[in-house]
C-alpha cells in the first residue's frame, strides 16, 4: 500500500476507482474528472448499468484512460455517524478489491471515497480505508499493488500517517 499525490485518471495502474454516485451517470469531483479522462464511451457503459447501492461496486472498462479499468463505487454521504456510514465505507473498499480480482488486475487506484462532496470527516474515512485495505490483502494475494491517490498534501499527510500507524502496530485495524 502506498499513498501518491495527485490526480486518479493520471495514474497507469491496472484499475482505478471512482467515488460515484447510485446514478452511476458522473458527477463533479473524482467522478467528474474521470468521465473527463475516459471520454463519453464510459458514461455509455455506466447508463447500461442502472445504477449502483451505496456500499456496492459496478466494474467498467476505462474506454480513454490509461487504466484498463474503471470500478465505480457509491460512497456513504456523511449524516451523523450513526446512519451505518462507517459499514457502508468499509463496504466500498471490500466491494473494489472484490471486483478488481475477478477482473484480474494487478494494481488498483484509490481516491478518498466519500470525503470529498459527501462530507464524511477525513481521519476516520482514512482509518476505514487503510485498515480495510490491509485486512483483505493479508487473506488475498491479489491486487499486488494498491495506491491510496490523495488530491492534496492534507490528505496525503493523513494516509501517510494512517498508514505508519499500521506498520508500528499491526495488530490495530
Ligand atoms: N484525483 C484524485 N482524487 C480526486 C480527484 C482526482 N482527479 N478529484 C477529486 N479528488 C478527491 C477529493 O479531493 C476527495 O478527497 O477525491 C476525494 C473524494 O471526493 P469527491 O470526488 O467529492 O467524492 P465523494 O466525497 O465520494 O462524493 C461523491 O461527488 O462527484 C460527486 O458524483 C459524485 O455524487 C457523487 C459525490
Amino acid at each position: 500500500m502506498t499513498v501518491v499525490e495527485g490526480d486518479i485518471t493520471r495514474l497507469t495502474v491496472d484499475a482505478i476507482v471512482n467515488a460515484a454516485n447510485g446514478s452511476l451517470l458522473g458527477g463533479g469531483g473524482v467522478d467528474g474528472a474521470i468521465h473527463r479522462a475516459a471520454g463519453p464511451e464510459l458514461l455509455a457503459e455506466c447508463r447500461a448499468l442502472g445504477g449502483c447501492p451505496t456500499g456496492e461496486a459496478r466494474l467498467t472498462r476505462g474506454h480513454k484512460l490509461a487504466a484498463k479499468w474503471v470500478i465505480h463505487t457509491v460512497g456513504p454521504v456523511w449524516r451523523d455517524g450513526r446512519a451505518g456510514e462507517a459499514e457502508a465505507l468499509e463496504s466500498c473498499y471490500r466491494r473494489s478489491l472484490a471486483l478488481a480480482r475477478e477482473a484480474g488486475a494487478r494494481s488498483v487506484a484509490f481516491p478518498a471515497i466519500s470525503t470529498g462532496i459527501y462530507g464524511y470527516p477525513l481521519e476516520p474515512a482514512t482509518q476505514i480505508a487503510v485498515a480495510t485495505v490491509k485486512a483483505d490483502l493479508e487473506v488475498h494475494a491479489q491486487p499486488e499493488r494498491v495506491v491510496f491517490v490523495a488530491f492534496d498534501r492534507r490528505t496525503a499527510t493523513v494516509y501517510r500517517q494512517a498508514l505508519a500507524a499500521l506498520d508500528r502496530d499491526p495488530a490495530k485495524t
